[in-house]
């Protein structure tokens, strides 16, 4: 294996372009906690499930852990300070002073998203410093139009051109 930084393994993964979701969950004690995650992705459709990767470090990992639930929610290129704001490590409420709902499976919903999936944990697979989160989507709902937030080369991006 070629040697390499951790520098350099960050800047080549940041060359694959992504979008950027909130997650987020209510947790037994009923503290909701978010985090900013880029690592969401589809993995089956029948049955319809997604995953993200938790960094085992992140505060919030316990109440995601033990929450039956979590939502997801798609960013809207107009929503980057949402996503600074639930990347800041903290153990306080991020709610205070954000509008949000709550979806019927108990999760915090931020408004005016791209889109919301509310998910059952369905698993988490151990995987290095991280945990594959798997999450067995139970009610979905999405707007017909908008453009997405982007993540790339470490840096926030828009959509250039509408997609046709
Ligand atoms: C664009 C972006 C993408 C991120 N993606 C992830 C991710 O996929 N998984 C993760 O665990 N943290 C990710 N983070 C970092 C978390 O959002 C950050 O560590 C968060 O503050 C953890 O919150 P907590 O410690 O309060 O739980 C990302 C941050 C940014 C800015």
């Amino acid at each position: 294996m070629d040697s390499f930084s951790s520098r350099d393994f960050r800047n080549a993964l940041g060359c694959f372009a992504t979008g950027i979701t909130v997650m987020t969950a209510c947790d037994a004690d009923g503290r909701m906690v978010g985090i900013t995650v880029n690592s969401f992705a589809s993995v089956s459709l029948d049955p319809p499930l997604i995953s993200f990767c938790l960094d085992r470090n992140a505060l919030s990992l316990n109440s995601f852990l033990n929450a039956p639930h979590f939502g997801v929610n798609v960013l809207a290129e107009d929503q980057e300070a949402l996503s600074a704001a639930f990347a800041r490590s903290s153990a306080a409420d991020k709610f205070i002073g954000l509008r949000f709902e709550v979806g019927t499976t108990g999760c915090p919903l931020l408004p005016d998203c791209l889109s919301h999936l509310e998910c059952e944990r369905e698993a988490a697979h151990a995987a290095g410093d991280h945990l594959i989160v798997i999450g067995r989507v139970v009610r979905l709902a999405q707007r017909a139009e908008g453009k997405p937030l982007l993540y790339f080369r470490g840096r926030y991006a828009k959509l250039g051109e509408p997609p046709v």
